[in-house]
């Protein structure tokens, strides 16, 4: 949540170690996906076309964020990347399991995203 009482509460007042900028990203990482909860919720809450539009567009550019902050963590530390990877591999195979192909899982996505919810921007 923001907090503008303390207007330097954001600034580091000295160079950080590597290790301290892996965190920072880390934390950055995260107040990318609550702004992205946020931008969500507020569109969700309104029936107004136009902000729902603006606050999704910018939900949207959050989540690019997420991904350029995600892609500069992996540099950063590459054995975190390997778990991530790791990760990714266990639900790919959830997946074949079940025997969603990548094709399908698409599909799936376009089934649920296109479903009509409180505050959709699809008409009915
Ligand atoms: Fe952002």
């Amino acid at each position: 949540m923001p907090n503008f009482a303390n207007p330097f509460q954001g600034n580091v007042n000295k160079k950080i170690s590597k290790e301290e900028l892996i965190q920072a990203v880390r934390l950055d990482i995260a107040g990318e996906l609550e702004a992205v909860f946020l931008y969500d919720a507020h569109a969700m809450a309104t029936d107004d076309e136009v902000a729902k539009k603006v606050l999704c567009d910018i939900r949207d550019e959050e989540k690019a964020h997420v991904g350029e902050l995600m892609t500069l963590l992996r540099h950063l530390d590459p054995e975190e990347a390997a778990h991530f990877a790791a990760g990714e591999a266990e639900v790919h195979e959830m997946l074949e399991e079940l025997g969603l192909t990548p094709k399908e899982q698409a599909a799936d996505n376009k089934i649920s995203t296109s479903a009509a919810t409180v505050g959709s921007l699809i008409k009915e």
